[in-house]
């Protein structure tokens, strides 16, 4: 069994005044301090891009439950990142109605694209390929999200297409949860 080690850092010291500030904000809509885990997991991904391990026991500590129970926490909600990610994080969604509509070539030609496969991140730190669970659009198949944009009906040009305008961008495309 894994042991989980613990942190002698107090949160107060570790998280800055805006994390502490916004996860007390979501502590105050629940009823329990616990009840906030996924939403303290989101503020601090949201300024640190990820969760790291360090992050994860001083959230914890923070929430007081243990980190075990967070991690649980985090481990369940996809959205949560325990490695490092590229500022874009292409989810791609491997259910069956987009197994059915092209999910293959549409993943194979994001693939080629990169030069990364599912769980990598491009040597640019630009993109994150990840597989994802339905996404909710079906009926528009295939589906993939990029920060809080759901890109619909893809073919393997379309999502090559999506992922050069990117690219080419200059601008930073804030990944919301
Ligand atoms: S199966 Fe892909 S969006 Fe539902």
């Amino acid at each position: 069994m894994e042991i989980i080690k613990t942190i002698t850092v107090h949160p107060t010291d570790y998280l800055t005044s805006q994390e502490l500030a916004d996860i007390d904000h979501e502590i105050s809509l629940m009823e329990t301090r616990e009840a906030a885990g996924i939403e303290a997991l989101k503020v601090v991904q949201s300024h640190r891009g990820w969760i790291s391990d360090e992050s994860l026991h001083v959230i914890a500590a923070y929430l007081k439950m243990s980190s075990a129970e967070l991690e649980g926490v985090a481990t369940f909600y996809n959205l949560i990142y325990r490695q490092p990610v590229g500022k874009y994080v292409i989810h791609l969604c491997n259910s069956v109605s987009c197994h059915l509509t092209g999910y293959q070539q549409v993943l194979h030609a994001i693939e080629q694209h990169l030069n990364i496969g599912y769980g990598q991140t491009t040597e640019d730190n630009r993109f994150t390929l990840l597989s994802n669970v339905c996404l909710g659009g079906c009926d528009k198949s295939p589906v993939m999200m990029i920060g809080k944009q759901h890109y619909e009906q893809l073919t393997p040009k379309k999502a090559v297409e999506i992922i050069t305008a990117l690219q080419n961008e200059n601008q930073n495309v804030e990944v919301e949860l």
